[in-house]
């Protein structure tokens, strides 16, 4: 018998700034200028194509560079792997290769897949993430998780593949709905909540500037965001010791919210609503005193979210959330907050809590 070993221990450095700012595109497309590409593919959707995509396309040909864009219909249901296909073979139809780059333009959508679009293409090239809604700025462009949704779920195919960079800019959130910003802002809450007290008390303060489009105020509370993401994913970069599951506050029963309401209730008031109950349950079990729990339930109020179930049945959410009849006591596990800046991850709780929490919420 021979052995023969394949060595490969090896540090890789995946390491990548954010840049946040306004009006970007002059000089993104300076730095493309200098990296001697063959091509550039501009992923992005059926909006974001005519309000940004076309203008970047145009200036990155006036600048001589070999580019193209492709786009697909807005929306999750896009975000499958039969767009990616379609993706791939015009990637294959241009001829993109190895010394090409892709440019994910647009939200989280388009991030996830352009992202993974990027991770297996020739075995993996290069990519941007040039965000365009607030909840890709402040949480889905970074870190590297990339993905499509199946029938059976979301997100469970993919990769973790970090971009080369993230170019933010703020300018492109003036056409951005309210409800998507809203989606952005209940991220923006989530954060203060599991990793950063100071973060929280800014957003007290200036959530009607964020909100109104404040330059200024909304750069700080990116850039704020950033540092807390950029924090967990340096700590677990792929959801390995625990770190990143914090960032699933409000979304065990936000999730749960989503699918009973059949995807009426957005995603971001979901995860406000999320926030609301795993709020009340962790004071329900004494884990959060009231003080701080008031404190929470407010900064989700003043962002304006609605706090009521209204006629979302309750037996469906706990239903959602995955306790099983089978397995008396449950054992869905939540991130739950001991204090604004605190969570605790893996908490296991009672299906009768989390209903009283719910029932109290209709
Ligand atoms: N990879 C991660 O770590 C991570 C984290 C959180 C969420 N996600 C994923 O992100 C996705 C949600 O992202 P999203 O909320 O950005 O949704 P999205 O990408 O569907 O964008 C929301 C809507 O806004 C439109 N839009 C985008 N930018 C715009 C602009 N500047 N002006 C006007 N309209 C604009 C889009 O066309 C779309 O209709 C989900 O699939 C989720 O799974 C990923
Ligand atoms: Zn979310």
């Amino acid at each position: 018998m021979k052995k023969v070993r394949v060595n490969l221990i090896k540090k890789t450095d995946n390491s990548y700034d954010i840049i946040i700012g306004k009006d970007l595109f002059s000089a993104i497309a300076d730095g493309l200028l200098k990296l001697n590409l063959n091509k550039i593919g501009i992923i992005t959707d059926s909006n974001v194509k005519g309000l940004y995509g076309n203008n970047l396309l145009s200036l990155l040909k006036s600048m001589g560079l070999d580019a193209a864009m492709i786009s697909f219909n807005a929306g999750e249901e896009s975000k499958k792997r039969a767009v990616k296909e379609r993706i791939e073979d015009a990637l294959v139809s241009y001829s993109f290769g190895r010394d090409s780059l892709i440019i994910a333009l647009g939200g989280g959508v388009v991030g996830d897949i352009a992202g993974f679009v990027a991770s297996t293409f020739m075995r993996g090239i290069p990519y941007l993430q040039i965000p365009t809604t607030l909840l890709a700025m402040v949480d889905s462009s970074i870190g590297g998780k990339t993905g499509v949704d199946t029938p059976h779920g979301k997100n469970l195919i993919g990769t973790f593949y970090q971009p080369k960079r993230v170019f933010i800019d703020i300018g492109v959130l003036k056409s951005l709905p309210k409800e998507e910003m809203l989606n952005g802002i209940a991220e923006m809450i989530k954060h203060g909540v599991i990793a950063d007290e100071k973060f929280f008390v800014f957003m007290e303060d200036y959530m009607d500037k964020v909100l109104s489009l404040d330059e200024q105020i909304l750069i700080k509370a990116i850039e704020w965001c950033c540092i807390i993401k950029k924090k967990v994913v340096e700590a677990d970069e792929r959801e390995e010791s625990g770190e990143r599951k914090a960032l699933n506050f409000g979304h065990t029963i936000g999730h749960a919210v989503e699918k009973a309401s059949n995807y009426k209730i957005k995603h971001g008031n979901a995860v406000a609503l999320g926030m609301l109950a795993e709020t009340k349950i962790s004071e329900e079990i004494g884990m959060i005193n009231s003080f701080e729990s008031k404190k929470i339930i407010n900064l989700v109020k003043k962002a304006g979210f609605d706090e009521k179930l209204g006629d979302i049945e309750i037996g469906k959410i706990i239903e959602n959330t995955g306790y099983d009849k089978k397995n008396i006591g449950g054992r869905v596990k939540y991130v739950l907050p001991r204090k604004v800046g605190k969570a605790d991850i893996d908490v296991e709780v009672n299906e009768e809590i989390v209903a009283k929490v719910l029932g109290e919420m209709q």
